[in-house]
């Protein structure tokens, strides 16, 4: 296993207990004080071949984070920010469905600190206010005829300028600062079990669990296909594939692309 740390930080008690923990200790875990993106330190890690098989990218601070459909995802310190890296020989269409089971990870692991959260289709993790707490990000590269799947997580921990009425964040729920690698130390090895139980099964194993936290029930929603392409239909839940379900004109639509959700 692989520690890097650019300096002694306050981190360094909590990664000790990463460190000691044997389901993590064959991993490669690299910590920096400050990254560009987690996801791009994760390629150029598997590129140099310091991750081979599966790994995780965490920082402090993050300066160019990326979320979703060419989002940014604003800095802050004392958030979590990180990338799992999972090696894979299937292509994206069949594993990109890890992206709600990365959120169930989420959800579970602030369970362990008395924040309780929803999941909003596809990858946002919300307050049960439904304000957003996190974000996931999926994306895959290709390198010497292997395949990773990069598994993007950011989690609001503290009160920043990014907590307005659409975002809140852990403290504003719990009322506890909690260190990242706290998290990490919940998440990653959720996030490695889930992973083998996916490539193995399928996300089938995994619908009930996320429609038990699903963010709504049987109602009407608003989705965005394309730029100032709206739909509405009835919430029908996912199917086992992950697709969101649309009940439109008495017929179901299975929207498998991440399109917005306006309500
Ligand atoms: C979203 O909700 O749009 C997804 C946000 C994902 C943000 C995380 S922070 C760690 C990792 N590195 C990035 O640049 N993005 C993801």
């Amino acid at each position: 296993m692989t520690k890097k740390l650019s300096r002694k930080t306050d981190w360094d008690q909590y990664l000790n207990k990463v460190f000691e923990n044997p389901k993590l200790n064959n991993s490669s875990i690299f910590c920096y004080e400050s990254v560009g993106s987690t996801m791009d330190v994760a390629k150029d890690l598997i590129k140099n071949q310091e991750i081979e098989n599966s790994g995780l990218v965490l920082a402090e601070k993050q300066t160019k984070g990326r979320g979703r459909r060419g989002n940014t995802w604003e800095e802050g310190e004392s958030s979590l920010y990180m990338t799992a890296v999972f090696s894979t020989i299937k292509e994206i269409n069949e594993i990109s469905a890890f992206s709600l089971v990365a959120g169930i990870c989420v959800a579970n692991a602030l369970d362990e600190f008395n924040c309780q959260t929803k999941l909003k289709w596809p990858n946002d993790v919300l307050s049960l206010e439904n304000k957003k707490i996190a974000g996931v990000l999926i994306e895959t590269f290709s390198i010497d005829k292997k395949n990773y799947l990069l598994v993007g997580i950011g989690v609001n921990l503290k009160k920043t300028r990014k907590v307005t009425e659409s975002y809140s964040c852990v403290y504003s729920e719990t009322k506890k600062l909690i260190n990242p690698v706290e998290v990490v130390l919940k998440l990653y090895p959720l996030l490695m079990e889930d992973y083998n139980e996916f490539y193995t099964q399928g996300f089938s194993i995994f619908v009930k669990k996320w429609l038990r936290r699903s963010w709504i029930q049987k109602q009407e929603i608003e989705l965005e296909i394309s730029e100032g392409n709206r739909i509405k239909g009835g919430y029908a839940g996912i199917n086992a594939k992950g697709a969101l379900l649309l009940e439109v004109d008495g017929q179901i639509m299975t929207i498998m692309n991440a399109y917005n959700i306006v309500y």
